[in-house]
Formats: structure tokens, sequence, C-alpha cells
């Protein structure tokens, strides 16, 4: 089964994709590795736990936290170290997070923090944190004055995927993971777009083959992009596109009424707007990465958010550099631009003809 190194100034590591691969954690853990201490939420403890655990003969630490943005909080990441502390943890010490991308934010925080930095192999099990979160080092908590606001780059020692585990994925998180597949093969492979394009009936059934070559083609994009781009300075951001309103309508929003995934969903389909405004992607390949995105809809309505309010929101934006908006536009399927200094009547326009 693939897979994918990332290469960064850190070190180089491997993405694995593997079916059942949950059953082998163990074996990507060093024999001289400390206390292995398993970080993850009750839910997927309860469904997927039982195999982890069976491979440590019982030894290994579980530490559990409620999940949820609310609680991807410093406050969390402290509550963990101590409990870490409190159960014999030291500098040899070994992470696993095991869970979404909040996991996999919280623990690879807390990783990279405990003792100053301890190793974590990262076992995602959304799809989004599959395809994205759990790739990249990139990792963080909250503030109440906004989101990811805390956090550092901290590579793992490894990705371990099983898709197999997407099998007691809620539909809408497989979903709102699908939307940034989408974005991978809109940005740089034009053959996972077809994919995606002409076989949703079987993506969205979970057929077992489709799900394994999309997501490694995703993770293949994510490591080539982080391998070449650790810091987001260049390359890395065309890994933004859709998020730049995105971000904005999660905001606007509270971050209650759509998934991540959604509301990039809507943010792509503003940036392909945005793209065929500009003159910079031809009709008809906005209108095939429009319905693409709608194949896979159902997304919660956005056409009562205001295009001022969301704009203003733009250029608050942790992305945002010097006050500058920058929008990763598709110019093809499988290629992107990145500008800034478009006019705000063309952002206006976009946002009004696409939240509808
Ligand atoms: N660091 C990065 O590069 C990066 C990239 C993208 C997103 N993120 C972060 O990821 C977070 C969102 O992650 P998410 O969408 O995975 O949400 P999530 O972690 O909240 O997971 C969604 C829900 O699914 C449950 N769940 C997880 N695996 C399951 C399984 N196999 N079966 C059944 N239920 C399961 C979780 O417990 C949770 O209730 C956000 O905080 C976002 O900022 C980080
Ligand atoms: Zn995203």
């Amino acid at each position: 089964m693939p897979a994918f190194a990332v290469r960064t100034g850190q070190h180089t590591y491997q993405n694995v994709v593997e079916r059942g691969l949950l059953q082998r954690v163990s074996e990507h853990i060093p024999a001289s590795a400390g206390k292995r201490f398993v970080v993850t939420t009750e839910d997927v403890w309860r469904l997927h736990g039982p195999v982890l655990a069976a491979q440590f003969d019982g030894n290994v630490e579980v530490l559990f936290f409620p999940g949820g943005e609310a609680n991807k909080r410093l406050s969390v990441v402290e509550a963990l170290a101590e409990q870490m502390v409190a159960r014999g943890a030291d500098r040899s010490s070994y992470v696993i997070g095991f869970g979404g991308g909040i996991v996999t934010d919280v623990s690879g925080f807390l990783a990279a923090i405990f003792m100053r930095g301890i190793p974590i192999v990262q076992v995602p099990t959304t799809l989004l944190a599959q395809v994205d979160a759990a790739t990249g080092g990139k990792n963080g908590v909250n503030l109440v004055s906004g989101k990811n606001l805390i956090g550092s780059f901290h590579q793992p020692e490894a990705v371990l995927i099983d898709p197999e585990v997407l099998s007691t994925l809620p539909d809408r998180e497989y979903r709102a993971g699908l939307f940034e597949v989408i974005k991978c093969g809109v940005i740089r492979d034009a053959a996972l777009f077809e994919m995606m394009e002409r076989e949703a009936g079987r993506v969205l059934a979970k057929d077992a083959d489709c799900v394994d070559r999309l997501i490694a083609a995703a993770v293949r994009i994510k490591a080539e992009v982080v391998s070449a781009d650790e810091r987001e300075s260049d390359l890395r951001r065309i890994l933004n596109f859709g998020h730049t309103i995105g971000h904005a309508i999660e905001a606007e929003t509270e971050y209650v009424r759509f998934l991540h995934g959604e509301a990039i969903a809507w943010g792509m389909l503003a940036a392909t707007k945005l793209a065929e405004l500009t003159g910079v992607l031809a009709p008809a390949e906005a209108v095939r990465i429009q319905k693409t995105i709608c194949r896979y809809g159902s997304l919660p309505p956005a056409k009562d958010l205001q295009p001022d309010r969301l704009m203003a929101r733009l250029s608050s934006d942790k992305k945002t550099v010097q006050g500058k908006v920058h929008f990763v536009l598709p110019t093809r399927i499988g290629a992107v631009t990145v500008m800034s200094g478009i006019p705000n009547e063309a952002i206006r326009q976009a946002i009004l003809e696409s939240l509808t």
C-alpha cells in the first residue's frame, strides 16, 4: 500500500495509507520508546480503541479529552500534560494522536511542548484528519479571540492512515472531508478531480477502492506540498483554496452552522466564481468545479450571510499578510494561481452570486 514521504527541516517521515493498519500501529513505534500515551476522545476509543490497546498488551496510557472545537484550548493541553506527569511521563515518552482533526491538533501541540518536545505518531480517524490535519506538523489551539491562534510546527514520526476506520464516521463528517479532497484535485491533480467528478456515487457509498485511491491522492499532494514548503510561505498557500472566504463564513456563523469542510465548499464556490469574474478561469471549467462540489452537497444554507460582513472578516484572517488579502484561484482544473489586489466589487459579486 502507498506510503508518501514528507521531507522537512525537522525530519523525514512516512504517511502510510493501508487498510487494517490500525492493527499494526505498535510496529511503527520504536522498541526503545518509553511510555505510550494515547490522546483521544471517548467516542473514538469506544469504537476503535480495543484494536489499538490489544497491540500494547494493555501497556498504554489513554488520555481522554471531550473533543469539539470549544475544547481545543490551552487549558486542555495543560490538563493533559499534568495527567502525563502524574502517570510517569518523561522525555522518552511517546504520544499517539488518535482521532479527528481536533485530536491531531491538540495532541500535536501537547507533544510539541511537553518537556520541550517529545515524539508523536498520528493515527487520524476522520477523512479530514487523514487527508489534511494529521500531515504537515501544524498543530494548535484556539483563543477566545480566534481559531488556531496558538500553535507550533512539530512534525510527527509517522502518520498512519487506515481507511477502514471511516466505516463508523457519520455521513456528514465524511462528506465534509470529501470537499478537502475535491480541493486537492482542483489545485494540483486533474485525475483526482475527474475521479471525484465521475465516480461520486461510488465515493459517497464509501466504495473501498475509491476511498483508498482518493485518500492516497490527497495525502500525496499534502506530503509533496509540505515537503516543498514546510512553513506556508508560498507553495503551501495553494492548500488554502476556498479557505479565504471559507474561514470568514465559519467565523461569521461562530463555528456552529458549518463543519469546516462545508464552509470550505462554499468558499471554493465563491473562489471559483471569482476566478471566472477575474478572467483567469474559463467558464466551462468553473461549471465543472461548481457541479462537482454540489454533487457532494446538502450544504447548510449560506444565503443569509452578508457579503460586506464576510469581506470585513477577510482582512482580519490569520492568513492575511500586512492587510493584503490573497486568493487562491483556479486557472484550470489541476492548477491555481495566488492573487492579491482584487477589487472589492469583484469579491462582493462573487460572494453574492455563489452563496445562494
Ligand atoms: N493542523 C492542520 O493542518 C489542520 C488542517 C485541517 C483542519 N484542522 C483542524 O481540524 C479540526 C477539525 O477536524 P475534524 O473535521 O476531523 O473534526 P473532529 O476532530 O471534531 O471530528 C469530528 C467528529 O467525528 C468523531 N470521530 C472521529 N473519528 C471517528 C470515526 N472513525 N468514527 C466515528 N466518529 C469519529 C469525533 O469524535 C468528532 O465528534 C479543526 O479544529 C481544524 O482547525 C487542522
Ligand atoms: Zn481545510
